[in-house]
């Protein structure tokens, strides 16, 4: 039995959401709230309370949402950050406030400008000042990757004085090399004075493709908490994955001598689930939760599998929630069947979401024979999370031959009112996107257009995902139908209508 629990610190919704197009609403938010809770990781890091009124927002709305994990509010070491980060999380079982600031001589240099005297007594000020208002306050060296590891053991010294519960060690850039990381970790647990009751903890991007195994490192020399996303979202190549660290320490706790308290069976449905939100498509080949992590195509490892699974498999699809029959539904199928197996996937509508949510299966199931449990989910983020649509495809038709240039006509529900527009275009989809342009008179900068299948067969639901860029931010639509077409409009207006909310809701950006 292995002897060291390891703290799973989520950061989906604050590094995961922070990176391009990963944005949520606040209903996606809490469900992805809840499907962490039923993960049973043991921190949520809910958001950045100072960057925008939503973000805050989103964070109490958490912080009141779950029970079983703490909420932690990430703050600059700045008063005013950590005097709103402290309101976000008042109603938190568990509160957190986390503050950081950057201690390498690049951040300190030419970003913050301050000497290392200047950002040790920042540091202290700030641990001091959020330990007014709660008692689990952790303290993070941004870009300590980079940084002097005898600088970094004066600053948690110092820090862990003045009250700091949890110390975090980022790789900002991910620039470290595993052994190189495990012996930064090692050598602070030698030098930081009074660490033995102190929660040393890593934070490590996947700049260089390393993040998982520099946090196994990480835990190797002394680290008891790992901060990670589910997927590995999060800002440029993204963060560790919570079900890669999560998995090694399940399928090697003989080596680790750490384990867990996650419920591994749930991994799979939260990973589809931020995926699908996030509109941010999850590589096949993706350790634990891609596609193919549990197929075998070569002939001698299905032959293999087939005498005795353990010849090619280290872990079974169930250990991570996936089960062998997919299949859930068809068109004779019930509310009462449809609810139920909402709710085995993690899903709690209410009577009016499930209403709306039947009607859109109903359809589906009478153009598609079987309702897999991927459509189930494609339906859910389609039909629930959609909402503060200020346009709404009402109709549209597209005339198009193999010899003559397609043009389209759409209809749009916005303000009570309904547009008509038409134009023509290169293609089907290019019709429709341009006399949607023209009707909500902006010209939108369309960067990426991905169409794929979610399950098999002609009649299958295809999904498709548009990137649009405005002012420097992306906006992720999604949609799917068994007409691609259709989704191809509905995702783009779902973009837009992102776009548009956005541009109310002013972010503060502060540097990090
Ligand atoms: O990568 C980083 O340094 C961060 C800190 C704010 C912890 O996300
Ligand atoms: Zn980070």
């Amino acid at each position: 039995m292995a002897s060291n629990k390891i703290y799973i610190f989520d950061t989906t919704l604050r590094d995961g959401e922070q990176s391009p197009g990963c944005s949520m609403n606040l209903k996606e938010k809490l469900d992805v709230a809840s499907h962490l809770e039923s993960l049973k990781v043991d921190c949520i890091e809910a958001g950045f309370a100072i960057s925008s009124k939503g973000d805050f927002e989103a964070i109490k709305a958490i912080a009141s949402h779950v029970d079983y994990p703490s909420v932690c509010s990430l703050c600059r070491a700045v008063k005013q950050d950590i005097e709103l980060a402290a309101q976000s999380v008042e109603t938190a079982k568990k509160p957190r406030i986390h503050t950081f600031i950057a201690t390498s001589p690049i951040h300190m240099e030419h970003k913050l400008k301050m000497s290392p005297e200047k950002v040790l007594e920042r540091a202290v000020d700030a641990v001091t000042y959020a330990k007014t208002f709660v008692e689990d306050v952790e303290f993070s060296c941004e870009d300590a990757g980079r940084s002097n590891p005898e600088f970094l053991a004066q600053v948690y010294s110092a820090v862990i004085k003045a009250g700091a519960t949890v110390i975090n060690v980022p790789d900002t850039v991910g620039y470290m090399m595993p052994t190189q990381f495990g012996e930064l970790i090692h050598y602070l647990g030698d030098h930081v004075v009074s660490i033995e009751n102190t929660v040393i903890s890593v934070h490590c991007h996947d700049d260089l493709g390393v993040a998982t195994a520099n946090s196994l490192a990480g835990i190797l020399n002394g680290a008891r908490q790992v901060e990670c996303t589910i997927n590995g979202i999060g800002e440029r190549a993204g963060n560790t994955a919570l079900e890669e660290v999560v998995m090694a320490l399940a399928v090697r706790s003989d080596y680790y001598d750490a384990f867990t308290d996650v419920e591994t069976t749930e991994i799979s449905k939260t990973s589809r689930l931020v995926s699908h939100i996030t509109g941010s498509v999850i590589q096949p080949n993706k350790a634990i939760v891609g596609a193919n992590a549990f197929a075998h195509e070569a002939g001698i490892h299905q032959d293999g599998v087939l005498k005795q699974k353990s010849t090619y498999e280290i872990m079974t699809p169930e250990t991570v929630g996936l089960s062998e029959n997919k299949l859930v539904l068809g068109k004779h199928s019930g509310r009462h069947a449809f609810m139920d197996r909402l709710n085995e996937l993690g899903y709690q509508l209410s009577d009016a979401e499930l209403q709306q949510a039947f009607e859109r299966f109903k359809s589906i199931a009478d153009k598609k024979k079987d309702v897999l449990e991927d459509d189930l989910h494609a339906l859910i983020s389609d039909e629930i999370y959609q909402h503060n649509d200020l346009y709404k495809l009402d109709y549209f038709e597209v005339n198009t031959t193999n010899e003559s240039k397609p043009s389209a006509t759409v209809r749009l529900a916005f303000d009570n009112k309904v547009l008509t527009g038409s134009s023509e275009g290169a293609g089907s989809v290019d019709a429709i996107y341009k006399t949607i342009d023209q009707m909500i008179g902006e010209t939108i900068d369309l960067k990426e257009y991905t169409l794929q299948s979610i399950t098999g067969g002609t009649d299958a639901l295809g999904e498709v995902v548009v990137r649009i860029y405005d002012q420097g931010r992306v906006f992720v639509g999604r949609s799917s139908s068994t007409d691609v077409l259709n989704s191809s409009a509905k995702a783009y207006i779902n973009a837009i209508n992102k776009m548009l909310n956005s541009r109310g809701d002013e972010q503060v950006k502060p540097a990090l």
